[in-house]
């Protein structure tokens, strides 16, 4: 059969880098009850005019050029993000002008912090059936553009950022499976309750932020990951021992030590990045992933394990041989 392997990785940060202590002078917080509860030491924020297709266009070179393919041949781009540059055109046909990519299909995938495990599974289909012989994934997002940053219960947590993976059809595998979930009926306990539809006055007004029931998500988030990874080995005929790398959606190290201890994995198995980019929501997993096969931890043939948790709610993962 066909499979879609990944056959390079990118990612972006933006310059600008915010620290804890830099926070401490903006909101009624301190580097220790950011770092005790959450592992953040800092995070990057996107300049002023710097935009989520900037940051996703940056990622995506650097993946393409890391799997030796000329944007000219891509057959397809999906593109995972809250914090899209407009309303319409999707910031993916924004990323497909901007490569020279033009013809092949290109659009946005909306599941928040599971943005990127959305669209790998969707384009992995594409790649799969034939339907593309190869495509590019991104997640991207500018998340400080939603936060209050007057609000210290959020404002703390999220960082700006994007990742990209390439896809190409290929006899040996590739991403082994992907599992999808959500549930709507947790909305409030983390959004925007505010758009183009409903209340958009706060928009008009500059008040559409993130808001959010922190230790409801938490709890939700550690029973609901520590089962999708149960599920995610038994739909592959494998045991825990078989994972190489946890790859997970970077919001908290609490989070992610619990998924951890779930596998018995221990953390140097863990790839982690929370402590410098905070959450990136839908570029957390891509950035991590990055991060990981540009240093050297990650190689050709380990079995990875990627997770994300995030808003709706949304939850998912893959199983990839990399
Ligand atoms: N600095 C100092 N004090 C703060 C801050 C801050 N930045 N933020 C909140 N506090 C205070 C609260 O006001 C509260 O004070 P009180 O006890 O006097 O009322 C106290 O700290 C404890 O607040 P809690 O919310 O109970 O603290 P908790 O230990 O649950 O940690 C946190 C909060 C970090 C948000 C945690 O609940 C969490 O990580 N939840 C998961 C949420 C998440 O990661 N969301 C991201 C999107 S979803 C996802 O990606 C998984």
């Amino acid at each position: 059969g066909t499979y879609a392997r990944i056959a390079g990785t990118g990612g972006y940060l933006p310059e600008k880098v915010l620290t804890n202590a830099d926070l401490e002078r903006m909101v009624d917080t301190s580097d220790e009850w950011i770092r005790t509860r959450t592992g953040i030491r800092k995070r990057h924020i996107a300049a002023d005019g710097e935009t989520t297709a900037d940051l996703a266009e940056q990622a995506a070179r650097r993946a393409l050029e890391a799997a030796a393919l000329d944007p000219r041949g891509l057959d397809l781009i999906v593109l995972a993000t809250t914090t899209p540059d407009r309303v319409f055109p999707s910031t993916a046909c924004q990323l497909q002008r901007r490569l020279g990519a033009a013809g092949c299909p290109a659009f946005d995938v909306q599941a928040v912090c599971t943005g990127f495990v959305y669209a790998l599974a969707v384009a992995e289909k594409f790649v799969r059936t034939g339907s593309a012989r190869n495509a590019l994934v991104v997640g991207a997002e500018t998340f400080s553009r939603i936060l209050d940053w007057h609000d210290r219960s959020t404002c703390v947590l999220f960082g700006d950022g994007a990742g990209a993976v390439v896809l190409v059809a290929d006899s040996a595998p590739g991403i082994l499976s992907t599992h999808l979930h959500a549930d709507g009926r947790y909305e409030e306990l983390l959004w925007v309750p505010a758009g183009v539809s409903t209340n958009y006055a706060a928009v008009r007004e500059g008040r559409a932020y993130v808001e959010m029931r922190g230790r409801d998500v938490f709890k939700v988030a550690v029973r609901t990951l520590g089962r999708i990874v149960d599920e995610t080995l038994e739909a592959n005929g494998l045991t825990k021992a078989d994972v190489d790398w946890l790859i997970p959606h970077q919001a908290n190290h609490r989070i992610i030590e619990a998924t951890a201890r779930k596998l018995d994995l221990p953390m140097e198995r863990v790839v982690v990045t929370v402590d410098e980019h905070a959450n990136t929501s839908a570029a957390s997993v891509p950035l991590a992933l990055d991060v990981a096969v540009r240093d050297g931890r990650i190689r050709r043939g380990d079995l990875l394990l990627m997770e994300a948790f995030g808003g709706g709610f949304t939850w998912g993962s893959a199983l990839v041989r990399y």
